[in-house]
Formats: structure tokens, C-alpha cells, sequence
């Protein structure tokens, strides 16, 4: 059944985990964004309305992600008419929340209900993909979770390649965004272009040990492995304000670990109890807020469905 108007929901993502650089993400609960999608008889695609961006996104079609997924999809099917969509970005831009993800995740998801869904969700990956290259090359470890929700591997770039991981259901997050947007494509342009063979096996083995914690549902074997990133943190530690100072007052404050949510500047720090991650929250929030700099905290759990249709006419 194909619809003429639908609207969608697309969570927030955190990508990296610690360790896991390109490969491994997961999807939060609570913020997110929202897309209106329809046909026009026209066939070119038109953003007709962002709210929440502050006018910073691209309006035209062929810069902006939402647009650019859409394209993709609308290729692939060999639609010839057009669409309108209207944006509303509840995640803050070049933040480590991987805004560029849901806008794309957001729009296709909503495309695929309009044509009565004839791809499956991890179908969408491609699509979404094409967007997210457009401001950071081509990762997959915000997009797939984003569609999905939960903890997702992603062992490279294709449909098959998405391994949903186990989710500990005492595993909590407290997460601090300072008001300094770190565009992702920054973020990456700072990084190594070749590790030395003891860095990888470093690094390698972390991943490892993270895979098997969440297995085990180990939430201090996870943190000590999330905490293991020798090669990304510190290449962008210029990038990140009060990261040493957050990880020691998280800590303090009862924390497990901290780690890099994206290519920053959100912090997230893994907690084991609601009561414990909202103390963290606060916090690191009272940290940024002495040091004079705006932030949102929150504290939330994983998400655990993904994109949503929240309404098709
Ligand atoms: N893996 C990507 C990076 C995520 O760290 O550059 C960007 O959100």
C-alpha cells in the first residue's frame, strides 16, 4: 500500500565506541529527528521547510543529505515524480550525534513507506549511505544503527556487513554536547594516515574484547575496553574542550568509562544504573557550565527500534 504523505522519526546515533572507529555505533533513546515527505507531481526535489537547524543546512537539493538519500532511492526505483520535505532537526549539527545520519535515515525511511515499503530497513542502508558521504565519506556505523537502533557492527559498507550486537540491559549512558560544533569532516582530516603494527594489534584486540563484553553483558570489561582507543581520541583531543577534566568528574561521579561520542565534541560516559547517569549528567553539565561554555546533558539507554513511521496518510 503506497501512501501521499508520511511522517518518520529517526534517533540520535553515537559512532565509534571508544574503539571501533567506522565500525561499530549505537542508537539512543529520546532525541531525534523528524521528516514530512511527500510526492509533487514536478519531478525535481525540494527541501521545502528545515526547522531547528538555525538556517545553517543546505537548502538545495544537491548539497543537502536528505535531498541527496532521496535522489539515490528515487533513482534505484525509477520514480519520475518528485518530492517536498520538510526537516525538523532535534539533534544539534557537527555535534557527535549523528545528525547527518538521521537526516538521511529520516527521509528514506519515509520514502520507503510512500512507495509501500518494497525495501526492507537494512535495504535502506545504501540510500542513506549516499547521503552521509556528502559532508564525511562513506561510514556506516551511524546510518545502520540509526535504521535499526540497538548496537550494530558494521564489518564494512554493505547490506550484509550489519551485525546487530547485544544490548546489557543495565547499561545506561550519560552524555554532555558542548556548544562547539566539530564538523566531521575536521574531525577526520586530523587523523593518522597509517598506525603502526602495534597500534592495530592494540586496537584490534579492544575491539575484540568489546564484542565479547557486550556478549557477556560485562559492563566493566566494556568500559575498559571502550577506554582503549590509543589512536582516534588522542589525535582529536585538540578538538575536544574539558575532555580530560569530563572524564575525571564522570568518573568521580560513579561512572565506568568516557568515551568520544563520533567525531565529537559529545562525551558519553557508560553507567551502570538510571540513578547513577543522571548524577553524571549533572555533573559534567555543572564542568562545562563553570567553564563558561554552553552544553546539553542528558542520560538515556540505547535505543532499541530504530527509525520509525509515526504516521502515513
Ligand atoms: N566514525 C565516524 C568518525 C563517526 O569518527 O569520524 C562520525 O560521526
Amino acid at each position: 500500500m503506497s501512501f501521499s504523505r508520511v511522517e518518520t522519526f529517526a534517533p540520535a546515533t553515537v559512532a565509534n565506541l571508544g574503539v571501533g572507529f567506522d565500525i561499530l555505533g549505537l542508537a539512543l533513546e529520546g532525541m531525534g529527528d523528524r521528516a514530512i515527505v511527500e510526492f509533487q507531481d514536478d519531478p525535481h526535489i525540494v527541501i521545502t521547510d528545515i526547522e531547528g537547524d538555525g538556517g545553517q543546512l543546505p537548502r538545495e537539493p544537491q548539497r543537502n543529505v536528505a535531498s541527496v538519500s532521496a535522489r539515490a532511492f528515487l533513482d534505484c526505483i525509477g520514480e519520475q515524480r518528485g518530492l517536498r520535505i520538510k526537516l525538523i532537526k532535534g539533534l544539534p549539527l557537527s555535534s557527535g550525534l549523528g545528525s547527518s545520519a538521521a537526516s538521511a535515515v529520516v527521509t528514506v525511511t519515509a520514502l520507503n513507506q510512500l512507495v509501500g515499503a518494497p525495501f526492507s530497513r537494512e535495504e535502506l542502508l545504501p540510500f542513506c549511505l549516499e547521503g552521509e558521504a556528502l559532508v564525511s565519506g562513506y561510514h556506516a556505523d551511524n546510518v545502520a544503527p540509526c535504521i535499526l537502533g540497538g548496537i550494530v557492527l558494521v564489518a564494512g559498507i554493505t547490506v550484509d556487513a550489519i551485525r546487530p550486537l547485544p544490548v546489557p540491559d543495565n547499561m545506561h549512558l550519560a552524555l554532555v554536547t558542548p556548544d562547539f560544533p566539530v564538523p566531521t569532516s575536521d574531525a577526520r582530516a586530523i587523523l593518522p594516515a597509517d598506525v603502526s603494527l602495534k597500534s592495530l594489534i592494540h586496537q584490534t584486540g579492544k575491539v575484540a574484547q568489546l564484542i565479547d563484553a557486550l556478549h557477556r553483558r560485562d559492563l566493566q570489561a566494556l568500559g575498559d575496553a571502550m577506554e582503549g582507543d590509543e589512536v582516534i581520541e588522542p589525535a582529536r583531543a585538540c578538538l575536544l574542550p574539558l575532555l580530560h577534566e569530563a572524564r575525571l568528574t564522570a568518573k568521580r561521579a560513579g561512572a565506568i568509562a568516557v568515551f568520544v561520542g563520533g567525531a565529537g565534541p559529545t562525551l558519553c560516559a557508560l553507567c551502570d544504573s538510571a540513578t547513577i547517569a543522571e548524577q553524571v549528567a549533572s555533573e559534567m553539565k555543572s564542568l562545562y557550565v563553570e567553564a563558561q561554555m554552553g552544553c546539553i546533558a542528558q542520560f538515556t539507554q540505547v535505543d532499541r527500534g530504530g527509525a520509525s513511521v509515526l504516521s502515513a496518510d
